[in-house]
């Protein structure tokens, strides 16, 4: 490899509780994780990123002063964008070559583009001379993906992303943005990561559906409840006013409403070490993100049930956005081997094609090394 001058990276994330609830001000439950984006990057003299991968052969070269012309690249768009913001938000711009190099793999519900995102806006900052503050790059690189990848996300793949911790899940609450750090302590068991490899396919569009339904349910219930965001509303009062919901509407907050619980349960779960307590509830997340928010589909159910199905399972959820990408499973150690060849023998038999299981530990946010 050519001499660059320094490594910067930035983690993917799993999802452990607290699913499509961060765009309604809930408290989330991920971790950043050891699949990550690394850039290594080097001034060059000029004004433009010119972008290279370690998997593919095409170069990019971005014109920092037409930052806003690049939405539609296959590759480099994600890190565009990210300049752009780096850039509006009154930063230098340096001209600088990036290699980039991405182990999170693309479409896989655990943030690929949240680690391009985050790991280019800390490349850009090191460049500039300033130290990569972990919560304005995730701000920015959230602001990339919603006004140049056009996904109206929440906030919580690029704060896990950037503001991970090695061995700790991050209670993150994205109304205030604080975050309490919780050890990962799950004794005798281990999460397991399996992804449903299904061709990418129309989340986006889903995904910014789901969010307006949120958004209707909160318009419709905020004067009634005083709430400041749809996840403060209590089960009491989703009971009161369930009926000013449409039919579809009414499950998308019953959903949210007891995720939100659940996060707070899994919070205890985690910190007295119970893997059964959270096994349980990964599966009731499942199936509430199954049947009232309707965001898994097929190739996640096969995988969840699959998982469940084998003795050494507590539970298993899917994590991410969901209609594809991956589960997660709390697994027994001594039968995790067992566990995992039973459930890509199962996945392979009703799906047609093979389900893929990530070697992957709760890693540190955003890194930086001089090379
Ligand atoms: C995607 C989004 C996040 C979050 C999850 C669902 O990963 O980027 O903001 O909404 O889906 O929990």
């Amino acid at each position: 490899m050519e001499k660059y001058e320094y490594k910067v990276t930035a983690a993917g994330r799993v999802n452990i509780i607290g699913e499509h609830i961060d765009y309604c001000g809930g408290k989330v439950f991920p971790a950043a994780l050891s699949l990550k984006n690394t850039v290594y990057v080097r001034e060059n003299g000029g004004k433009n990123i010119n972008l290279s991968w370690t998997t593919l052969t095409d170069s990019v070269s971005l014109d920092t002063e037409s930052l806003t012309e690049y939405k539609n690249l296959r590759y480099g768009n994600y890190q565009a964008g990210s300049a752009l913001m780096w850039k509006n938000a009154g930063h230098k711009v340096i001209g600088c070559d990036m290699l980039q190099d991405c182990s999170v793999p693309f479409g896989s519900g655990l943030s690929s583009s949240a680690a391009i995102e985050v790991s280019t806006i800390a490349a850009l900052a090191v460049i500039a001379g300033e130290t990569p503050d972990p919560v304005e790059t995730a701000l920015l690189a959230q602001k990339a993906e919603r006004e140049y990848a056009g996904v109206n996300c929440g906030i919580m793949d690029q704060y896990a992303s950037a503001c991970g911790k090695k061995g700790q899940a991050m209670l993150l609450d994205c109304k205030t943005l604080q975050c309490k750090y919780v050890p990962v302590r799950m004794g005798d068991c281990e999460l397991v990561i399996i992804n449903t490899k299904k061709p990418h396919n129309l989340v986006v569009s889903k995904y910014n559906e789901r969010r307006s339904e949120t958004e209707e349910a909160f318009n419709i219930l905020k004067d009634k409840t005083g709430i400041e965001c749809l996840s403060e509303l209590t089960i009491e009062q989703f009971e009161k006013y369930k009926n000013l919901l449409s039919e579809t509407v009414r499950m998308r907050t019953e959903h949210v409403v007891k995720e939100t619980a659940r996060v707070r349960l899994a919070e205890q779960a985690m910190e007295k070490g119970d893997m059964v307590a959270l096994g349980r509830l990964l599966s009731e997340s499942h199936a509430s993100l199954k049947n009232l928010y309707e965001v898994t589909g097929i190739e996640l159910d096969t995988l969840a049930a699959a998982a469940e199905a084998h003795p050494a399972c507590l539970g298993s959820r899917m994590t991410g956005a969901g209609f594809g990408g991956c589960t997660l499973s709390i697994v027994r150690k001594d039968g995790a081997e067992d566990f995992k060849k039973h459930v890509m023998k199962v996945y392979e038999r009703t799906i047609g094609y093979a389900a893929e299981c990530y070697d992957a530990f709760v890693a540190d946010g955003i890194t930086v090394e001089k090379i």
